[in-house]
């Protein structure tokens, strides 16, 4: 379905997948954007989970990353600049001096090109792009598919692969802003994270290097606990939660990371990555400045992200797993968004 057009004329398109049991997603080619998510509750009450935008005119605005993908490296490279094979590369800066997301223009303010694929447990989306060398700074051509799957047991399955024709970072993730209570903030959200140790940031949110445990801190989400219950606890008061965890399962290469409950709806999302880390993110920048679907403005904590992904700033710290692609390599990784309820 025709979803809009950008300035230069090009068509933005709009593609629904439905599986049996009513669940709903919306995907546009703008940015491979999950602009609805429609999920049961415990009643079997449907509700859009993710945050968004009524039209495309608001993804082409100020979106603060609203169910995009994002790439050619998710989260931040400090100073913009990172040295790979002797060489040193200049990238955008769009954070501070750092380049988060993928620079000015990363591939969330990209056109994907999409194409239904057949499946036979759910309905299945292709999309495509060829980010081209040089682009915001970053070496060789790098394809990157992204197939989004609804799957007849209720789960939103992304998997991503990427190859490069010149050796690159790669970090890839969605960035969809969860509210299973579709509430107006999600505070009183349980959450649990598998996860015993975190990367600890310095004041412009890049990692020192240190993979600190949780134990005995507000950061310990290894039992549920309320989103909200820490936050005044937290150092250097950040206004909330935007840290890597480190998933602790290191041994299955699909494991849980992380399970949301809404206390209203009884809805839980577990989250499974072939991914090393979490980003953690309490939608802490959202402020009231921003209106969107059904007319819903979104305050602080709004709505939370899970952001399953290589860790910030990879490029840095040698002790981090890699996220250099090289020629000939295919880059591989699935994350499962599980939906349940109780
Ligand atoms: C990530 C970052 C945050 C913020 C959000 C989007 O979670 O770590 O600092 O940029 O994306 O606003």
């Amino acid at each position: 379905m025709n979803y809009g057009q950008l300035a230069d004329g090009t068509t933005i398109d709009s593609y629904t997948l439905t599986n049996r049991n009513g669940m709903t997603a919306k995907v546009i080619t703008y940015g491979a954007i999950i602009t609805e998510l429609w999920v049961p509750d415990r009643k079997g009450q449907l509700a859009d989970v993710v945050l968004g935008f009524e039209n495309l005119q608001g993804y082409l605005g100020e979106s603060p990353y609203f169910g995009a993908i994002i790439g050619r490296v998710a989260n931040r490279i400090a100073a913009g600049k990172f040295t790979l094979d002797g060489k040193e590369y200049n990238l955008a800066t769009n954070d501070g001096p750092h380049s988060l997301h993928g620079g000015a223009k990363g591939f969330d303010k990209v056109v994907w090109q999409a194409e239904p694929l057949q499946v036979s447990n759910g309905a299945a989306l292709q999309l495509k792009y060829l980010s081209p060398d040089g682009e915001e700074g970053y070496p060789g051509n790098l394809k990157v598919t992204v197939v989004y799957t609804l799957t007849n047991e209720n789960e939103l399955k992304i998997e991503y692969t990427a190859q490069t024709d010149k050796a690159t970072p790669v970090n890839l993730t969605n960035h969809s802003y969860w509210n299973l209570d579709a509430s107006a903030t999600i505070l009183d959200h349980q959450l649990r994270l598998l996860a015993e140790h975190f990367t600890p940031v310095d004041e412009t949110l890049i990692p020192t290097g240190v993979i600190a445990p949780v134990a005995g801190t507000p950061m310990d989400f290894t039992t549920p606990m309320p989103i909200g219950s820490r936050l005044d606890q937290l150092k250097g008061n950040p206004g909330g939660y935007d840290h890597n965890y480190v998933l602790t399962d290191k041994k299955n290469p699909l494991k849980l990371a992380a399970r949301a409950r809404g206390p209203i709806s009884g809805r839980v999302l577990e989250i499974w990555t072939t991914e090393p880390g979490v980003q953690f993110y309490s939608g802490n920048f959202l402020d009231g400045s921003i209106t969107g679907k059904y007319g819903r403005v979104y305050e602080k904590h709004a709505a939370f992200c899970l952001e399953t992904q290589h860790f910030p700033d990879a490029v840095h710290h040698p002790n981090f797993p890699s996220i250099i692609l090289r020629p000939g390599e295919t880059l591989m990784s699935t994350t499962v968004h599980r939906f349940l309820s109780d």
